[in-house]
């Protein structure tokens, strides 16, 4: 939710700040703009829309410096306009700010500001921070590091902030709170990014910059320090990511890239941990803590969107393997709603980015009320990973598509490794039912891949449908969590209103809207209930409903009641949503792009939901 970037060394910064705002584009792109300092002239160029309409309006522009700061924005205060693109100046026009969070308490100020005759030229949040930030040192005749850290005691809410002064050009001063920022080291030069893809090409050693803390980044020097001014060691880490792994590499898109990297990215994920012929799963996060997770009285799975269909998977699984209950909450009503937390109860955080705001208050709130904190996390050094006591990366790699796919299935094989290997500590699964799901588990990248080569299939069926304005999706068991994910995909990136629901659950109130114009795509797949979603079929079927199935390879039964069917290579139930998942991230796929949408970057939508 907003990318920044900056760049200050002996580079033209331009450059690195466009080329870094394209890979951030994925966290928001209604506006962007960049902020050059070069000596002591500021120049600050904003435009609405896409970074690739900035790029145009800087054609003929003077872009030469060292120095400079970019930010593609998703809209909180203001609507999208050039107005309320980011940078903003300050009153004075000395300082430059580009903001990625919220600043709750910002309407106050403001109306402090606007008493002393300050004016303002946007809507933004922003802009209120950035004249507070000034009028604090032209009041205390003080540095502009002490006047900003004087204003981020006095604010409430989240930021990430680049600061640039156009009397001080060998310098940018960023703070966060709540929001990502990552420092990539190089020699005599610095970059600074909401996350590391703006710069893997230049330098793989970073500094993950905590909350509550000041960067003073100069191209030779780079000093951290807490908000008590107080020095602080930055701590350098060693980058593991490639550049191939965040470009399209010949897909038309992200999304579909991401689909077919599903076989390598499971693989990825099992490799090193699952042993299937040694019947053993190697996951440190769980040994050191087994204790722990075995005598679990409760688990609570606390997650958003994809990652929280990714928990009530979980929740049947863990429920049936491991013998512990499990509740799965919605982040944001978690951390508002005083939950009981008890001694014996462990927190399962389910998030790609590792930074959604939401889920990370409620993991806050959580830890300070003494629960134990493991985190499935996909982006390594996020703040959901570092605030974790334990944890498992999904090892997906980058996910840009901002509909989430191969990081959903990444999710779900480390989430059934963690419950048959609890389940195998607390002898609650038997030995012969533990060692036949590691090798169904071992299956699911060549079974990913046989679904993948039939895409085509997919791609006709999408055709199909592409006028339809309503989808219904229903799945029963494990398969009812998938029902929900292939509705929000559909929704996400083809704008079609779509729903999921538990299949027996339909009586009770969606039957209502069956018609012949309404495609059910039913996720009817072998398992217990297979007889009873058949019958699920028939009340559809009698009521002229289009029915669209996802079912097991040599069932002859669902063909027949269906209008179009897609079929997936036989497993186990338990592990048949990773399975089951992957025909209706094609369908959406198809059907979004059929209609012209760029799926990668569907409206409203940002990838990093970094503001509550
Ligand atoms: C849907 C999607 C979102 C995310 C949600 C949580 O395709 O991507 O629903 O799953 O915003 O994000 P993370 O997993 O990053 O916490």
């Amino acid at each position: 939710m907003c990318g920044i970037v900056g760049y200050i060394g002996y580079k033209q910064a331009y450059p690195v700040v466009i080329k870094g705002l394209k890979r951030l584009e994925y966290r928001g792109y209604d506006s962007s703009g960049v902020a050059l300092l070069n000596d002591n002239k500021l120049n600050v160029y904003k435009k609405k829309g896409r970074v690739s309409e900035l790029e145009e309006l800087m054609i003929g522009k003077d872009v030469s410096a060292t120095v400079g700061i970019g930010h593609t924005r998703w809209a909180t205060h203001g609507e999208p306009s050039d107005r309320n693109a980011h940078p903003h100046q300050s009153a004075s026009g000395r300082l430059a700010m580009i903001h990625n969070g919220i600043i709750e308490n910002y309407a106050p100020i403001k109306q402090e500001l606007l008493k002393k005759g300050y004016e303002f030229k946007s809507e933004t949040d922003t802009e209120v921070l950035l004249n507070f930030i000034e009028d604090i040192q032209i009041n205390n005749q003080c540095s502009l590091e002490e006047a900003l850290r004087i204003a981020l005691k006095r604010i409430t809410g989240a930021y990430c902030i680049l600061l640039l002064d156009k009397e001080d050009p060998e310098t940018i001063i960023a703070a966060r709170k709540g929001s990502p920022l990552v420092i990539g080291i190089g020699k005599g030069e610095h970059f600074l990014a909401s996350d590391a893809s703006p710069f893997i090409e230049y330098t793989k050693e970073v500094v993950y910059v905590n909350d509550y803390e000041l960067a003073i980044v100069k191209p030779e020097e780079l000093v951290l320090k807490n908000l008590g001014n107080e020095k602080i060691t930055p701590f350098v880490q060693e980058l593991d990511m490639e550049l191939a792994a965040i470009e399209k590499g010949g897909y038309d898109h992200f999304m579909l890239k991401e689909i077919f990297e599903q076989p390598s990215t499971i693989f990825d994920c099992l490799r090193g941990r699952l042993d299937a012929a040694a019947g053993t799963i190697t996951m440190s996060g769980i040994e050191e803590n087994i204790i722990q997770l075995v005598n679990a009285q409760r688990i609570l799975i606390v997650a958003c969107g994809t990652s929280w269909h990714a928990g009530l998977v979980a929740e049947y699984i863990i429920e049936e393997l491991c013998r512990i209950p499990v509740e799965v909450e919605y982040a944001s009503e978690f951390r508002y709603r005083n939950p009981i937390i008890n001694p014996g109860d462990v927190i399962i955080a389910i998030s790609q980015s590792g930074e959604t705001a939401d889920t990370l208050v409620a993991l806050e709130k959580a830890k300070e009320n003494g629960a134990f904190i493991f985190g499935v996390v996909n982006a390594v050094g996020s703040s959901i990973a570092r605030i974790s006591h334990a944890g498992a990366y999904t090892h997906a790699g980058p996910e840009i598509g901002v509909a989430s796919t191969k990081a959903f299935t990444g999710q779900l094989a480390v989430l059934m490794m963690m419950a048959l290997k609890i389940a195998k500590a607390k002898a609650t699964i038997s030995d012969e039912r533990y060692l036949m799901l590691l090798s169904e588990l071992a299956s699911v990248p060549e079974k990913i891949e046989l679904i993948l080569s039939r895409s085509e299939e997919m791609s006709a069926i999408a055709e199909k449908y592409l006028d339809a304005s309503d989808f219904l999706f229903l799945g029963r068991g494990y398969n009812f969590p998938v029902a929900l994910e292939g509705a929000l995909k559909l929704k996400e990136i083809s704008y079609i209103h779509a729903e999921g629901y538990p299949a027996a659950e339909m009586k009770h109130g969606p039957i209502a809207l069956v018609d012949s114009s309404l495609p059910v795509v039913f996720i009817a797949t072998n398992d217990v209930y297979h007889e009873k979603i058949i019958s699920n079929m028939q009340e559809i079927k009698a009521r002229k409903g289009q029915i669209i199935s996802i079912i097991t390879d040599g069932d002859d039964v669902t063909p027949s009641l269906s209008d179009d069917y897609f079929s997936i290579p036989a497993i186990d139930e338990v592990i048949a949503p990773i399975l089951s998942v992957v025909p209706l991230q094609l369908l959406s796929y198809y059907v979004g792009t059929m209609k012209g949408i760029d799926v990668d970057k569907p409206r409203n939508l940002a990838k990093s939901v970094t503001v509550e």
